[in-house]
C-alpha cells in the first residue's frame, strides 16, 4: 500500500467484501452494518426479489419451482450484476441507504479476489456505481485480510496470510505492504464441504441436506476437541430420514484431498520467494484466515507439512472487510521511507 493508495482510502466512507458465500459491509463510524450469505431468492414469474440474505439461505433446497435461489457472486466474482444490485440495496439497511444518497461524493473501497481478471474488476465497478458510489477504489483481499489479522504488512518483514473462503484460497506473503509471492487455488471451503458429503454418501450412504453440513462445522469448530457430531440426512436406498454420528477423524480424512492443493499452493508461494523473507517467516509463522480456517485440521496439517507455527486470526471471516475499515478509518500507517536520513 503506497501512502498514495491510502490517503485514497481514507475518503471512502463504505468498505465491501462481496464473496462467494457471504457479503460484508464496513460502513466508516459505524464498524460492520451487513455480514449476510450473497443469496437472493427470485420469483421466477414476476422477476421480484422475495428474500435475501439468511432468509433466503433458508429457502434454498425448499423452494416450490416458482421461486429460484441464486447466487449472484461466484468465486469472488460478481456473476450477475444487477442481482447483485438488488441484493446489496435490500442488505444495507433503510438508515444508511439514506445517508448514502445524500452523499453525492460517495466513495466505496472494495476489496477483489488475487490478481482478479478486468472483467471482475468491472463488474465489481459496475456493481457499487449502481448503488450510489461515485469513485470505487479496489483493493487486493490478501491485502485487506492481512491488515485485518493484525498482521505488521507495512513493516520490512515478511508474514504470511492463507485465506481460505467458500469459493478458492489464496496464498500470500507480504512484506513493506505489497504482495511479493502469492498464489490461488480454486479450492475453498465449497469444495471441502463437497469432499464431506461424498464420503458421507459412499460411507454411510446418506443423502445430506443443502444446511445439512453447518451443524457439523458448529459442533466441531466449537469445540476442537470433540470425537464428532450428528448429521441428520435422506438414507440413499430407501428415502427415510436417518441420523449417523461423524466423527472427527472421518471428516479429516475426507477433506484430506481437496487440502493437498493448499499445502501445494503454500509450497509454490515458499519457493517463489527470496531466501530472506523465508526465514522471517520461520520466526512469523502462518496467519490462517477465511470463514474456512477453522476447519478442524487445517491448522495442524499446514504446521506439519510447512514446520511453521500457524495461528488462526481472530475473527478469521471477516477480517479482510475489517482491513479495509481499518484503511478507511485511516489506522493503518505507511512506512515512511526517507532515503536521505533527514
Ligand atoms: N465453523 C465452520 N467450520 C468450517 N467451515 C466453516 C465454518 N463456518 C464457515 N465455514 C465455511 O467457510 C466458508 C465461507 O467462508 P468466507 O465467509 O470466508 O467466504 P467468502 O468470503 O464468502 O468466500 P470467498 O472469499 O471465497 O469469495 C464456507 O464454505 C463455509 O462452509
Ligand atoms: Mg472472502
Amino acid at each position: 500500500m503506497t501512502a498514495q493508495s491510502l490517503e485514497q482510502l481514507r475518503r471512502c466512507t463504505v468498505a465491501v467484501d462481496l464473496g462467494a458465500a457471504r457479503t460484508r459491509v464496513y460502513v466508516r463510524g459505524s464498524g460492520l452494518v451487513v455480514d449476510e450469505p450473497s443469496i437472493a431468492a427470485v420469483n421466477t414469474h414476476t422477476g421480484s426479489l422475495i428474500a435475501v440474505g439468511s432468509l433466503a439461505q433458508q429457502m434454498s433446497g425448499r423452494t416450490p419451482k416458482h421461486i429460484r435461489v441464486v447466487r449472484p457472486v461466484s468465486g469472488g466474482t460478481v456473476v450477475d450484476i444487477d442481482m447483485a444490485q438488488r441484493m446489496l440495496r435490500v442488505l444495507v439497511s433503510d438508515k444508511i441507504r439514506k445517508a448514502w444518497r445524500r452523499n453525492p461524493m460517495l466513495r466505496v473501497a472494495v476489496c477483489l479476489p488475487h490478481d482478479a481478471e478486468p472483467i471482475a474488476q468491472r463488474a465489481a465497478v459496475e456493481t457499487l456505481t449502481g448503488i450510489g458510489a461515485r469513485r470505487v477504489e479496489l483493493v487486493d483481499i490478501l491485502v485487506a485480510a492481512a491488515v485485518g489479522c493484525g498482521l505488521p504488512v507495512e513493516q520490512p518483514e515478511a508474514t504470511m496470510i492463507v485465506m481460505c473462503g467458500a469459493a478458492s484460497t489464496q496464498v500470500a506473503v507480504l512484506s513493506l505492504g505489497s504482495i511479493v509471492a502469492a498464489e490461488k487455488v480454486l479450492v475453498g471451503g465449497d469444495a471441502i464441504d463437497y469432499a464431506v458429503v461424498q464420503h458421507l454418501r459412499s460411507r454411510h450412504e446418506l443423502m445430506l441436506p443443502t444446511q445439512g453440513l453447518h451443524p457439523l462445522h458448529l459442533a466441531l469448530s466449537a469445540d476442537p476437541a470433540a470425537d464428532g457430531a450428528e448429521v441428520r440426512g435422506r438414507d440413499v436406498a430407501t428415502g427415510l430420514s436417518r441420523t449417523v454420528m461423524v466423527s472427527t477423524s472421518q471428516v479429516r480424512e475426507a477433506i484430506h484431498t481437496p487440502l493437498t492443493a493448499v499445502i501445494d499452493a503454500i509450497g509454490r508461494v515458499l519457493r517463489g520467494c527470496p531466501p530472506d523473507l523465508v526465514a522471517d517467516l520461520v520466526e512469523a509463522g502462518v496467519m490462517l484466515a477465511g470463514g474456512s480456517a477453522v476447519l478442524p485440521g487445517l491448522d495442524r496439517m499446514i504446521a506439519d507439512s510447512t514446520g511453521m507455527r500457524v495461528r488462526i486470526a481472530e475473527n478469521p471471516d471477516v477480517c479482510a472487510v475489517m482491513g479495509l475499515g481499518a484503511m478507511l478509518e485511516g489506522r493503518v500507517q505507511p512506512l515512511h521511507l526517507d532515503p536521505l536520513g533527514a
